[in-house]
């Protein structure tokens, strides 16, 4: 059946490769992209899927509610789902206002005028660093949808209220609101200030390798279509008032991830630098899906081993795309951040 389905953030990683993915699997649906174009957005990102006439862009801001009431009142949407978010933890722990305006406040005028307008789903994209950490030496323990929240970073703690919140219209207004909590994802369109295109893209150009600490906090790695994947699957087979844990058992230290990819380049592990660690850095996630497995049918499908090396080939044959990003206002992040690291 013919959908309206808004993406909010569709210009960002994970956003864009949901966009690319619902063109293809449901062809017959308009995907209407709303994205403010900040820092972590590449609009070149999205020139395939502008040639679509399925797909229609928006320049705007989530915390804008007259725009986004706009929006609702010219798309009439069936299905919201809201990528749109600042999303990098250490950008929160310089600043951490805006975090709290875009991902909370941000997330109230999406589901306000969900309220007004009407949809039949909102679908909150969260993340497993709700949940806080696990120990390094307790490899029976994960997050289950039943852990309790118990969060470190602004960031985590705005994507916490966000849910949260989510939740909170499902039971006082029964908005028709779901929740999943992704663990970290890596594949194409990832901005180069996370740590796998951030690693690539320093190898690539010889440049050192900022490990925090020792390089030992571990990350559950999952393919982005997979994420993707599980976000239709919650949309098509889940429950409303519902959260699902989305994750793949792929549990890597850092310092693995970064010997993966110079290996995979043919650069010397020289290269690799350790610097002052993340403050209230989080060392271990680890989801357990079985929820998402048993009730949506839902299973990843790309293995760590293929999807690492797809997604190093990726930003090796795309780094107009990598400039784009990296010109600009990045040299001056990355300055900011790395410097005083390697200085501290
Ligand atoms: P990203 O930073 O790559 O993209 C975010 C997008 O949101 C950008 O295009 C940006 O321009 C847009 N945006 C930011 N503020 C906005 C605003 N006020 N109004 C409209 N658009 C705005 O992020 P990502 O990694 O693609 O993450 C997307 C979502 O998935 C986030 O909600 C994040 O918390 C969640 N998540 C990410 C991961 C991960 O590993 N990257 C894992 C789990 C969950
Ligand atoms: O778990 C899901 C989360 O994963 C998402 O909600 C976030 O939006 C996403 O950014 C990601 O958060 P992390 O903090 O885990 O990702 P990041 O890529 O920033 O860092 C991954 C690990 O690598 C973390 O332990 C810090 C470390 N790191 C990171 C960078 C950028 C380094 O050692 N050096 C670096 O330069």
């Amino acid at each position: 059946m013919k959908k309206t389905v808004i993406v909010t953030g569709g210009a960002g990683f994970i956003g864009s490769n949901f966009i690319y993915l619902l063109l293809e699997e449901r062809p017959e649906w308009k995907i209407i992209c709303i994205d403010a174009l900040t820092y972590a957005a590449n609009i070149h990102t999205l020139n395939k899927a502008i040639e679509n006439p399925n797909f229609k862009f928006y320049k705007e801001d989530i915390r804008n509610r007259d725009g986004i009431f706009k929006i609702f009142e010219i798309e009439k949407p069936d299905i919201v789902v809201n990528f749109a978010a600042e999303s990098h933890v250490d950008r929160s722990i310089e600043n951490p206002g805006i975090f709290l305006e875009t991902n909370i406040l941000g997330t109230q005028v999406m589901m306000d005028a969900c309220r007004k307008y009407g949809v039949e789903r909102f679908h909150q994209v969260g993340t497993d660093e709700v949940y806080g950490d696990l120990p390094l030496d307790r490899p029976d323990l994960f997050f289950t949808e039943e852990t309790p929240i118990h969060t470190s970073s602004p960031y985590s703690t705005s994507k916490a209220s966000a849910d949260l919140l989510a939740l909170a219209y499902y039971r006082t207004y029964g908005l028709p609101v779901t929740v999943s909590r992704c663990s970290n994802n890596y594949g194409p369109y990832q901005f180069p200030e996370k740590l796998i295109p951030l690693m690539i893209n320093n190898a690539i150009k010889d440049k050192t390798l900022p490990v925090y600490g020792q390089g030992l906090n571990v990350r559950d790695w999952l393919y982005v279509k997979d994420h993707c994947l599980g976000i239709l699957a919650v949309l098509e087979r889940g429950k409303t008032g519902e959260v699902y844990n989305l994750g793949g058992h792929n549990e890597k230290a850092n310092i693995e991830i970064v010997k993966i990819i110079l290996k995979e380049l043919g650069k010397p592990e020289s290269l690799i630098s350790y610097v002052a660690d993340r403050k209230g850095h989080d060392l271990r996630y680890a989801i357990d899906p079985a929820k998402a497995e048993m009730e949506l049918g839902w299973h990843p499908t790309t293995m760590f081993t293929d999807g690492i090396k797809q997604t190093i080939r990726w930003y090796q044959n795309n780094m107009v795309w990598m400039e784009e990003c990296t010109s600009g206002d990045y040299v001056n992040y990355y300055e900011r951040m790395y410097e005083r690291r390697i200085n501290q």
